[in-house]
């Protein structure tokens, strides 16, 4: 939600920036702009659209600025115009900002400062931090006191990156609630909401905790804590490629992270299943009277992360003698529902950092219980805020669309799921060992699975009319039919509801038609007949069904016009192969219909705002 950059050196400023907003614009993207430090005014520049927009802008200036900030934008407050676009500036225009996160206070202090005489422009909350800025540095003129009081009246969640025109060799941060992480190198200094902004430059990065206070300048970076008292935090030399934040050949990022899924499913599982047993244990500083101790499992996640949460569901209670819960984060969190020290709470994120989930995350720790992250950024809020934490390791994802972490998630979720059978002495060690086995060859299975690429988009031209979709599916299939039918909707823009497919004949059967197709997700598996049964329905109400099935299927071919193979797995790894298909689905028929695949309309890949 808004991706922030900042930087100061010896570079060309607004080069850095702009190509670390296109690094950061799977944040948000509906308009952009920038702050240049000119050596006297603070130089604004704002676009409506895309980040290319503003560089195109950008080509009329000068070069020769070495200071600057810049942001990429999701609209929360006040619509999609150049006037709402970040920076904002304060009416002296010494002082500019960019933000990510909500200001929840901020219509009392824009009353607050309106009667001092302040004049807004905008309809940002993020107007109000900068106007506090330049009334509270007017009273103090002290930089960080100002910080350390702007700290103290914002409520709400933020990372802010801030210029001064009276220091042309500094950029200051803060953070409280937002990501942000700070970057340097010899001379020159860097702020970013994540990483790849700046990852060309330098892995030499230092996390800001909560409320922490930061200038960056080319000689070093100092930090104060809220209460402006200097504080260290450790350098860490984070070993990403910057090949894993480019397209590397493919046409899109959503393409790239499909065709990762072998490897990044590899080092999800690597070190964690061993000799046919599961090892997570230690990683998550787990033992057995701890274990024992759980009476009940709650799950909360959102989007993709639920959907996977779903399929763990299963399996859980089939290996565990725990109560499961699942859940959906908005929802969780303003539930009554009891948690308390004999309740693990696990949180599944992709970017550790959706607000919904992070809230929810903090309530069940205030109920007591023992709350696990699975997240893909070790960096993320979500990540420090737990007592256990278990990496996805699937690398970092950039197409809006969670395609390599949805599958990585599975793979955590369901070793999460098999250490807690073992430890509680629920699932015997031969099954145990049977599954390990299975989960193992998965990846190479993915792999042979990604040989159907051009199958699927034959299949999926059929499809570029339809209005609607139907996704069916039972057990373990359905989470996928749900993953599938969210995929369709957001790359494609048609709509698609996902159906457990028993539900088909209390009501939704009433929609089926020549022009309603529906996707059957029926791997060989204990269900398998009853879906058959539901596709047979289907078929003689005319819709045209097409089938993702296990191979060497003979009877789902005789129902579904189109017919996609699986390899073979045990019925509790089929999503690992089923989704697969789906994904490509929903890739080419959002491809075929020119839909901008990795930053589909209206989304943002990390949602920090409620
Ligand atoms: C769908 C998608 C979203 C996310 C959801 C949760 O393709 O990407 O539905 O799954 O916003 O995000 P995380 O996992 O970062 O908490």
């Amino acid at each position: 939600m808004c991706g922030i950059v900042g930087y100061v050196g010896g570079r060309e400023a607004r080069e850095v920036l702009i190509d670390g907003l296109k690094r950061l614009e799977y944040r948000g993207y509906d308009s952009a702009g920038l702050a240049l430090g000119s050596g006297e005014d603070l130089l604004i520049f704002k676009e409506v659209g895309k980040v290319v927009e503003l560089e195109r802008m950008l080509q009329e200036v000068p070069a020769g600025s070495h200071q600057g900030i810049g942001h990429t934008r999701w609209a929360t407050h006040g619509g999609v115009s150049q006037v709402n676009a970040h920076p904002h500036k304060d009416g002296s225009g010494r002082f500019a900002v960019v933000h990510n996160g909500i200001i929840e206070n901020y219509s009392e202090l824009k009353d607050e400062l309106e009667r001092e005489g302040v004049i807004f422009l905008s309809q940002t909350d993020t107007e109000a931090i900068v106007h506090l800025v330049a009334t509270s540095f007017s009273r103090t003129g002290d930089i960080l006191e100002t910080l350390v009081y702007l700290q103290k009246r914002l409520r709400g969640t933020f990372a802010l990156a801030l210029m001064w025109q009276d220091r042309p060799n500094s950029i200051y941060a803060i953070r409280r609630g937002s990501p942000l992480v700070l970057g340097s190198s010899e001379g020159e200094a860097f702020c970013a909401s994540d990483i790849p902004a700046f990852l060309p430059y330098t892995r030499r990065v230092q996390y800001l905790e909560e409320g922490d206070i930061a200038e960056a300048s080319p000689s070093g970076i100092k930090i104060w804590d809220e209460k402006g008292r200097p504080v260290e935090r450790p350098v860490v030399t984070v070993d990403w490629d910057v090949t894993l934040t480019g397209k590397s050949g493919f046409s899109h990022y959503m393409l790239k992270e499909i065709y990762e899924q072998g490897a990044a499913l590899r080092r999800s599982l690597k070190g964690r299943v061993v000799d046919g047993k599961t090892t997570v244990s230690r990683e998550l500083g787990w033992n057995v009277e701890m274990v024992s101790k759980w009476k009940k499992i709650h799950i909360v996640a959102c989007g993709s992360s639920y959907y996977s949460a779903l399929a763990a569901e299963r399996l859980l209670e089939k290996w565990t003698d725990l109560e499961i819960k699942v859940d959906i984060a908005s929802e969780y969190r303003y539930r009554h529902i009891p948690c308390d020290t004999s309740t693990l709470a696990v949180f599944v994120s992709q970017s550790g950092e959706t607000a919904d989930t992070l809230a929810a995350l903090r309530k069940a720790k205030a109920g007591g219980a023992h709350c696990l992250a699975i997240t893909n950024v070790s960096s993320s809020t979500m990540a420090r805020e737990v007592h256990s934490l278990l990496l996805l390791e699937a690398g970092p994802e950039i197409g809006v669309a969670a395609t390599k972490s949805f599958t990585s998630q599975l793979a955590a979720l369901f070793m999460v799921a098999l250490q807690l059978g073992s430890m509680r002495g629920s699932l015997a060690p031969h099954e145990e060992e049977r599954l390990v086995d299975e989960l193992v060859r998965i990846p190479h299975k993915v792999e042979l699975l990604l040989e159907k690429e051009s199958e699927v988009r034959e299949i999926a031209r059929k499809y570029t009319g339809s209005k609607n979709m139907l996704f069916i599916g039972r057990g373990m299939s359905f989470p996928v039919a749900q993953e599938g039918a969210l995929k369709l909707k957001e790359i494609s823009y048609i709509h698609a509801e996902a159906l457990a497919a028993g539900e088909m004949k209390h009501g939704p059967i009433a929609l089926l038609e020549p022009e309603m197709p529906v996707l059957a997700v029926i791997p060989r598996d204990s269900l398998y007949e009853k879906t058959l049964s539901n596709m047979q329905e289907i078929k003689a109400r005319n819709a045209s069904l097409i089938a993702v099935c296990t191979e060497g299927d003979s009877l789902v071919p005789e129902q579904a016009g189109s017919v996609i193979e699986i390899p073979w797995t045990a019925e509790e790894f089929t999503p690992f192969l089923t989704v697969i298909p789906l994904q490509f689905l929903s890739f080419h028929i959002g491809s075929i219909l020119g839909r901008e695949i990795d930053q589909p309309r209206n989304l943002a890949k990390s949602v920090t705002v409620e």
